[in-house]
C-alpha cells in the first residue's frame, strides 16, 4: 500500500518535472542570411528536469489532396540554464535555479513547405504518452502579404492585471486562428526575468506560451531583461535568436539580428551600451559596422526584399519629462541615424516608454523631409518612428501621455498592440489597435514607390553608362588594336578595363 503510494508520487513527481512549460516558436536560420534549410521553425520548451530523450514531436499536415500527412521527430538539443552556477561566485546573490531547454529545429527534411504552410504539432512524452497539443504553426510565406505583431513593456505579474487585456487579445486571435507571421517583442518582459530567484521569468515564460506556441517570438533586448548581472543570461537562454558568432568579443556578446520575412527585412540591434553611457571598452563602432554590413547586403537584396524595418528596445525621439535619453538620444545613436538615411530604412520601431506613439520622420532633432496625402506617407528621407511600449506592466507609470512635441504625430495611453501589413512591394499599412475593445485608433501606409522607380531607373542609367563605356571602349579597343597589333599591348589593355571594373 504505502509501496504503491509512492510509486504514485514518485510518478506524479516524474511527469511534474518533465512537464514541458513555455512553449514557444522562434524563426531559425532559414531566415537569416545563413538560409539554413535545416531550421526554418524552432520549437522550444522547458522542463525542471533534464528528461532526456523523452519527448517526441509530431507534425501533422494537411496536404492538398486532403490526406493527413504525419511525421514524427526524435532529435531535440537540450541546453541547461544554471542560474545558481552562474551567479556561483557573487557574494551578493542566492540564485537557486535551474531549468532546461529543449528545441525541436523543424528543417524542409520535416516538413513539405511547397505543399502545405500550416502545420500542427504535438508534443509526446515517451514514458508516460502524455500529448501537449496540438498547437499550430504557420511558415512565413515568401509570396504573398506579411503579416506582423508588434508590442512590448508587458509582464504577467497577476497582481495590477495591468497586462490582462493584451493577454486576452491575443488569446482571442489564436482562438480566431489569426494569422500573423511574427511577432517583434520590442524588450523589456516579465518585470524582471531574473526577479525573485527567476520565478518570474519562469512564469512569464508558462503564460506567453498561449500565444508564442503559435506566432514566432522575436524579441528585442530590454533594459529589465538584462538580469542581475547585466548579462542577459536568461534572456539569451530562453529567447536566444538568430546570432552570427563572428562579431562575439570578450565584451560584446553580440545582440545584433537580422532575418527576412517575405518583403521585410528585419534588424534587431541592442544599443543599451550607448544609451545608458556604460560604454567603457567601446563597443559602439561594432555595432555600427555590423549594422553597415548588414544593410549594405539587405540594400543589395532590395529588389526582392524592398523593406527594411528596424526594431530594438530605444526610442529616438520621445518627452518623457527629464529623461537623458529622450533628450539625447538623437546624438547617442546619431551613427545609426545616418545609416538609415543612407539605406532608406523604412521604419523604426522602439519601445521603452510605456505608451503608443507614432512620430514624423525625424533626423538629428529636426523634421526629415517626408510627403503626407490623408493617411499615406511618401518620399520619407527618414524612418517613421514608431513607439510600441504599451502591452501593460506593473512597473513605472500607467496610461500616461507625455507632453508634446514637434515630431510627434499622435500618442495614446491606452494598453494596445500594432499591426503591420506588408501589401506589396510598395505598401506597407501600420495599425495600432486597443486591446480592451479592438478598436484601431490609429492609421498609416507608407509609400516607398518613389524609391522603387528612382532606384530602377537609377539603375536603369548606370546599366545604360556602363553599355556605352564598354561600346566607347571596345571601339577604342579595336582602333588601338589595329594600329598597335601586339600581344603584348592586349595584355595592357584587359589589365586596364580590369581596374576601370574594380574601382
Ligand atoms: C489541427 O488541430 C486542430 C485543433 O485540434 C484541428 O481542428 C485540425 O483538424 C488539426 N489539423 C490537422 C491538419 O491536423
Ligand atoms: C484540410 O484542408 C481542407 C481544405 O483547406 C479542409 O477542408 C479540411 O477540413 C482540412 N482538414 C483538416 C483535418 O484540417
Ligand atoms: C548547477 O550549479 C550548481 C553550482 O555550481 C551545482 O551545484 C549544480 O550541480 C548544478 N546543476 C546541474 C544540474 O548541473
Ligand atoms: C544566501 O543563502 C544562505 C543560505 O540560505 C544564507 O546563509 C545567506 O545569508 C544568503 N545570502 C544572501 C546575500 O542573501
Ligand atoms: C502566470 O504567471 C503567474 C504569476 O505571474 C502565475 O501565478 C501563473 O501560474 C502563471 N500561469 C501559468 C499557466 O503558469
Ligand atoms: C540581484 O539579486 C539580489 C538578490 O537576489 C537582489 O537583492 C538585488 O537587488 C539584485 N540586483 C539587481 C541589480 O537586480
Ligand atoms: C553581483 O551582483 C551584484 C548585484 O546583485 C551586481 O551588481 C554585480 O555586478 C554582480 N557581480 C558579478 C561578478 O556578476
Ligand atoms: C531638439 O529640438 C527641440 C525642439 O523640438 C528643442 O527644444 C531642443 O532643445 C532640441 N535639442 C537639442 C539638443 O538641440
Ligand atoms: C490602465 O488602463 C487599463 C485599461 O486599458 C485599466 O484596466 C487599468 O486599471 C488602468 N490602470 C491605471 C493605473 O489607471
Ligand atoms: C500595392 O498595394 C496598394 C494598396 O493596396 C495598391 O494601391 C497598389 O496598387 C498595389 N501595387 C501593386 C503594384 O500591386
Amino acid at each position: 500500500m504505502v509501496f504503491n503510494i509512492l510509486i504514485l508520487l514518485l510518478g506524479l513527481t516524474y511527469s511534474q518535472e518533465c512537464q514541458p512549460y513555455g512553449i514557444r516558436l522562434f524563426l531559425g536560420h532559414y531566415f537569416s542570411y545563413l538560409r539554413n534549410t535545416q531550421d526554418v521553425i524552432r520549437i522550444v520548451f522547458n522542463t525542471k528536469q533534464e528528461c532526456k530523450e523523452q519527448f517526441i514531436l509530431e507534425l501533422q499536415e494537411n496536404l492538398s489532396s486532403e490526406k493527413l500527412m504525419i511525421s514524427s521527430m526524435t532529435y531535440y538539443e537540450t541546453q541547461l540554464l544554471n542560474m545558481t552556477k552562474i551567479y556561483e561566485k557573487n557574494l551578493t546573490t542566492n540564485f537557486t535555479y535551474e531549468t532546461y531547454i529543449h528545441t525541436f529545429k523543424i528543417g524542409f527534411g520535416n516538413i513539405n513547405i511547397e505543399d502545405s504552410t500550416s502545420y500542427n504539432y504535438t508534443i509526446i512524452s515517451k514514458v508516460n504518452s502524455n500529448q501537449y497539443g496540438p498547437y499550430k504553426f504557420d511558415v512565413p510565406m515568401s509570396e504573398s502579404e506579411q503579416k506582423i505583431l508588434v508590442f512590448g513593456d508587458m509582464d504577467s505579474n497577476w497582481v495590477q492585471f495591468q497586462s490582462k487585456d493584451t493577454f486576452d487579445w491575443l488569446e482571442n486571435e489564436v482562438k480566431q486562428d489569426k494569422r500573423y507571421d511574427t511577432i517583434l517583442f520590442t524588450g523589456d518582459m516579465a518585470y524582471d526575468l531574473e526577479s525573485k530567484n527567476c520565478q518570474q521569468g519562469d512564469n512569464w515564460l508558462r503564460n506567453i506560451s498561449t500565444f508564442t506556441s503559435r506566432y514566432p517570438f522575436m524579441a528585442a533586448f530590454g533594459n529589465h531583461d538584462w538580469g542581475n548581472n547585466t548579462f542577459f543570461d536568461f534572456f539569451r537562454a530562453n529567447f536566444g535568436t538568430l546570432y552570427l558568432k563572428e562579431y562575439n568579443t570578450e565584451h560584446y556578446l553580440n545582440d545584433f539580428f537580422s532575418f527576412d520575412v517575405g518583403m521585410v527585412h528585419f534588424i534587431q540591434f541592442n544599443p543599451i551600451k550607448i544609451v545608458y553611457k556604460n560604454d567603457p571598452y567601446n563597443i559602439t563602432p561594432l555595432i555600427v559596422e555590423q549594422m553597415r554590413n548588414d544593410l549594405i547586403l539587405a540594400n543589395q537584396n532590395r529588389a526582392k526584399v524592398p523593406w527594411i524595418i528596424v526594431y530594438t528596445h530605444y526610442p529616438i525621439y520621445c518627452t518623457v519629462p527629464k529623461n537623458d535619453q529622450c533628450i539625447n538620444n538623437f546624438k547617442y545613436l546619431s551613427a545609426f541615424e545616418d545609416l538609415f538615411v543612407e539605406f532608406k530604412v523604412d521604419l523604426y520601431l522602439s519601445g521603452h516608454v510605456h505608451t503608443y506613439q507614432r512620430n514624423k520622420p525625424y533626423y538629428q532633432n529636426a523634421t526629415a523631409n517626408y510627403e503626407q496625402i490623408d493617411d499615406v506617407i511618401s518620399q520619407y528621407k527618414y524612418p517613421v518612428q514608431i513607439i510600441e511600449g504599451a502591452a501593460g506592466t506593473d512597473y513605472g507609470e500607467q496610461n500616461q501621455t507625455y507632453p508634446d512635441a514637434p515630431f510627434i504625430e499622435i500618442q495614446n495611453p491606452d494598453h494596445g498592440v500594432g499591426i503591420i501589413t506588408i501589401k506589396n512591394s510598395t505598401h506597407l499599412h501600420f495599425q495600432h489597435v486597443t486591446v480592451s475593445n479592438n478598436k484601431i485608433i490609429d492609421s498609416i501606409w507608407l509609400d516607398r514607390s518613389s524609391y522603387q522607380s528612382t532606384s530602377k531607373s537609377q539603375g536603369f542609367e548606370i546599366s545604360m553608362w556602363i553599355i556605352f563605356g564598354l561600346l566607347i571602349l571596345i571601339t577604342g579597343i579595336s582602333i588601338y588594336f589595329k594600329i598597335h597589333q601586339g600581344k603584348r599591348v592586349k595584355k595592357n589593355i584587359l589589365g586596364d578595363t580590369l581596374t576601370m571594373v574594380v574601382s
